[in-house]
């Protein structure tokens, strides 16, 4: 018996980084799975690696009919849907807010928002019926950079802050029917986060920013001996997920590495 036995998980955003890390636990762990991504190559690397085991979902979580599409197909296949695992976005390259052309700001912060936001909200507001028929959760991913700056750009870091707001007011909405909860990672190994299309970054990758900075940085500021991969996040996930968590309710928990548990004095490297 596993936490995720018996239990029909959709992951949004599972082409890469820390949907597919997920991905490859819960399947492990026996949920019956769907998974949902937009881009047309990691669909197709989902269905080779996955096979039938689990059902592969191509769509954009910002659009409607893609998500009913979704919801029906998974419904075909399993006949209910007991969780919702949100976990697709997009950076905003980190580029300072006075660095945006200012004809361009609302392009990006459309952008940004759109999957980082809206496509948390309209998934939710999609599938509640079906998580309320069978005591369901839903779990969110947040980010450090809804707690404190220089965590992305401005764009990246507010639609961070709304995605832990949107998590603590649909938990009291969606009370005693669906739990709702989130994790706000700090750094992800073998994360493929792009840039906005709006400032032209769509190929730019947040872990090419700049070529191991990030990495270093992250050593030198957290209490751990390495970057954290997918896998070591997705227990956490699975508990949240799972109808074992009865405790845990419009908290996003902050799984930080020791990131913010610093004062200033003593260095951890060098
Ligand atoms: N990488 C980090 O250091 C880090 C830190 C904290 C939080 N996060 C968050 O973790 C989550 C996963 O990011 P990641 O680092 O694994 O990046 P990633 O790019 O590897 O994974 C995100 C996935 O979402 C997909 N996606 C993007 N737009 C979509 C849309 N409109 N519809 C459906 N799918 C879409 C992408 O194609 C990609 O496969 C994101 O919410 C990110 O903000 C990342």
């Amino acid at each position: 018996m596993t936490l995720l036995d018996d239990h029909v998980v959709l992951i949004t955003g599972a082409g890469s980084g820390l949907g597919l890390g997920l991905a490859r636990h819960f399947n492990e762990q026996g949920a019956k799975l769907a998974v949902f991504e937009i881009s047309e190559p990691k669909v197709a690397g989902l269905r080779e690696e996955f096979g039938d085991d689990v059902l592969v979902l191509q769509g954009d979580v910002t659009q409607v009919a893609d998500l009913e599409a979704a919801r029906q197909a998974v419904l075909e296949r399993y006949g209910r849907v007991d969780a919702l695992v949100g976990a697709q976005g997009i950076f905003d390259g980190m580029v300072p807010l006075m660095e945006v052309p200012v004809d361009q700001v609302e392009k990006v912060f459309d952008e940004v928002m759109h999957v980082d936001v809206l496509g948390y909200i309209l998934s939710a507001r999609i599938f509640f019926e079906d998580f309320a028929k069978t005591n369901g959760a839903i779990v969110f991913t947040s980010s450090t950079a809804a707690y404190a700056a220089d965590g992305g750009g401005l764009f990246y870091t507010a639609a961070k802050g709304a995605v832990r707001s949107v998590i603590n007011q649909l938990a009291f909405e969606f009370r005693r029917k669906v739990r709702v909860s989130g994790v706000a990672p700090s750094g992800i190994a073998g994360s493929q986060l792009q840039g906005p299309a709006a400032l032209g970054l769509q190929d730019q990758k947040q872990s090419d920013i700049p070529a191991d900075a990030f990495e270093n940085n992250f050593l030198k500021l957290t209490l751990v001996n390495s970057l954290p991969t997918p896998e070591e996040y997705a227990p956490l996930y699975a508990y949240l997920a799972s109808r074992t968590n009865t405790t845990t309710i419009g908290q996003t928990i902050i799984a930080d590495q020791g990131l913010f548990n610093r004062n200033v004095i003593t260095p951890t490297e060098g």
